[in-house]
């Protein structure tokens, strides 16, 4: 998705908004582009292609700007090119704009503008919107500041700018609906961008604008933050981020994703810290203490969410069934929205989500929210919008997550929700209370489990050798493995590009197996769990029509050694946290496949990080 900088009241904003693009690069884009104030005057520079390259168009730049805004942009309306490339300038070249979002209405009010006789350069929505700032500004005598909030009026869509006016340089325009927005507050300068990760370097002081508002920033001067719709004043409310620059680095791996990986010890163990408390094997999950009761008690639980936060979802399904006995139903939030499903005030729905800001999610989130439902959020962006949006919820803290391809995010959403099924458990007596306690005290080892697996990653090596060239991969998995079988074909997938599927192990013989022959391997995950000899049965039809076979398991016996073409152990640990130790193999698994290709494995083509728009 589109990422956003902008920066006022510095000495060095070319500097400040390169390095913050650069932050920004994970979210996925193909073009990128400033603008900065120069002696009053505004000066574009943009391109398609990365922000290395737009860093060579403006080494001759000075560095001395004090305001500027920038864009990393993931194409949406019109092709990569310079000419779609953000920043926009209106059509008398007084308002410059950097959006992220979708103007929905762009079309009729491109339409309307035409007719006005301005023509446009570019095929792209915001630069719609910029004409139509301009547009308002040149027709009434109101300030530029009021020109983008009546625009902002006419417009229908998601929208997150930035608006730079040359006839009043001193000052930065924000606004948003339904994209972030994070203002950084320092003493003499603001900082504004999609997410925290360029901001942290210069101010840990942070304001999040709230939707459907919009803020003017001077340097020195205190922010004036107004309602788009009324202008209705808004006082500014400063949190403390608890991002830190560190984690933003690779630390010295190859990849982001292979550092995160490797995060996982502790990024699980961040997850349950202070959670899981020592006496009466108590688990106490602060953010969502208010409803438990209302939650241990629903009618059913409703998970929405996307990709590998669905894949989450599903292990939670089986969690929250098995040990609280509620009953689940886990539903593509972009499905789930259009559905018009039957949503009552019975019903609890569990958003989660990485980014808090995918849109599909925060969609419909809002559909149930209006029909009544208690809505909790599971997220490990602090201040996010699904987070903000939600009645209650719990953080992952995960710390950030900047590979594309999800891992340690993954990993902890199904920590925090079996710890949360748990909790439920706990309430309704669905399982006794030792068998609580037990898993309980499973799932601390856990981190441990982790290392151990993480600490022989060469055999990875090789077998990525032996699979680099295939065409097509199954991964199959009953029970709880079979979200780990879909996350695994995911992450195979997203980020080498080879074609992967995962299958509910009992559906091979429903036609899948048509797909078996020497040259499509079988990634089987089948832990020493009820389910073991069902799938391995599944084994065996695999080999006899010549099919090879990758076996993740926690019960290695001879005739799986004799019979798996390639076999990966975890340690061994209860049915409800296998999918904590089988998910490893797998995505480093897909990591090294990816290498050996030589994949854009952080960035991969066409994927964006946090999907903004629907
Ligand atoms: C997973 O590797 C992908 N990056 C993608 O499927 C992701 O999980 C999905 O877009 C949901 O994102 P969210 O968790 O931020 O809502």
């Amino acid at each position: 998705m589109c990422g956003i900088v902008g920066c006022i009241g510095v000495s060095n904003a070319k500097e400040v908004l390169l390095n913050g693009l650069s932050r920004l690069e994970y979210r996925g884009y193909d073009s990128a582009g400033v603008a900065l104030v120069n002696n009053g005057d505004v000066i574009i520079n943009k391109c398609q292609g990365k922000v290395g390259q737009l860093a060579d168009s403006v080494k001759n730049v000075a560095n001395t700007s004090t305001t500027g805004i920038g864009h990393t942009r993931w194409a949406t309306h019109g092709v990569p090119s310079d000419v779609n490339a953000h920043p926009h300038q209106g059509h008398n070249k007084r308002f410059s704009l950097v959006h992220n979002g979708i103007i929905e209405n762009h079309a009729a009010l491109r339409e309307r503008l035409e007719d006005q006789g301005i023509n446009f350069t570019s095929q792209t929505d915001s630069e719609v919107l910029v004409c139509l700032i301009e547009s308002i500004a040149a027709m009434s005598a109101v300030s530029g500041e009021e020109a983008v909030r009546l625009a902002l009026n006419e417009v229908v869509g998601a929208y997150a700018i930035v608006v730079l006016d040359s006839e009043d340089p001193d000052q930065l325009v924000v606004a948003r609906k339904s994209s972030p927005l994070v203002i950084g507050v320092s003493k003499d300068a603001y900082y504004v961008a999609s997410d925290a990760t360029p901001i942290v370097a210069y101010t840990k002081e942070v304001i999040y604008l709230e939707d459907n508002h919009m803020a003017v920033l001077a340097a020195s001067k205190p922010p004036v933050i107004f309602s788009i719709d009324k202008a209705t004043p808004k006082p500014p409310y400063i949190e403390n981020l608890e991002m830190d620059l560190q984690s933003l680095e690779k630390a010295g791996y190859e990849h982001f994703m292979l550092k995160e990986i490797h995060e996982q010890p502790t990024s699980i163990a961040d997850s349950l810290r202070g959670r899981l408390s020592g006496e009466r094997a108590l688990i106490k999950l602060g953010g969502i203490e208010q409803y438990e009761n209302r939650m241990a008690s629903a009618r059913r639980i409703i998970i929405v969410a996307c990709g590998t936060s669905w894949h989450a979802g599903l292990v939670a399904e089986y969690a929250f069934e098995q040990l609280a006995g509620i009953s689940v139903e886990v539903e593509y939030a972009s499905e789930f929205r259009y559905r018009q499903p039957i949503i009552t005030s019975d019903d609890v729905v569990v958003a989660i989500s990485q980014s808090g800001e995918t849109a599909d999610t925060l969609a419909a989130l809002e559909l149930a929210k209006s029909a009544g439902a208690l809505v909790i959020g599971v997220c490990n962006v602090v201040g996010s919008s699904i987070a903000r949006f939600t009645d209650a919820g719990v953080y992952t803290h995960a710390g950030p997550e900047i590979s594309v391809a999800s891992t340690k995010a993954f990993t902890a959403q199904v920590t925090v929700l079996t710890a949360m099924a748990l909790r439920l458990a706990q309430i309704n007596d669905h399982i006794k209370k030792d068998v609580v306690s037990q898993i309980r005290d499973q799932l601390l080892e856990i981190p441990g489990f982790v290392e151990q697996i993480l600490k022989n990653t060469t055999q990875y090596e090789a077998i990525a050798k032996d699979l680099r060239d295939v065409r097509d991969v199954l991964y199959i998995g009953r029970g709880l493995s079979f979200p780990v079988a879909l996350e695994g074909a995911l992450k195979l997938k997203e980020i080498s590009y080879i074609h992967a599927e995962g299958y509910a192990a009992g559906e091979m013989k429903h036609g899948p197996i048509a797909l078996i022959d020497t040259d499509t391997p079988t990634i089987i995950i089948a832990p020493g769990d009820r389910h073991k000899d069902k799938t391995l049965s599944n084994l065996q039809e695999i080999k006899a029509r010549q099919g090879r076979v990758l076996v993740v398991t926690n019960q290695a016996d001879t005739s799986l050694k004799q019979q798996a073409d390639w076999l990966i152990e975890v340690p061994p640990t209860h049915e409800v946290l296998t999918p904590l130790l089988t998910c490893i193999p797998i995505q480093l698994l897909a990591y090294y496949i990816a290498r050996q290709k030589g994949c854009e494995i952080d960035q991969p083509r066409n994927l964006a990080k946090s999907v903004t728009v629907e």
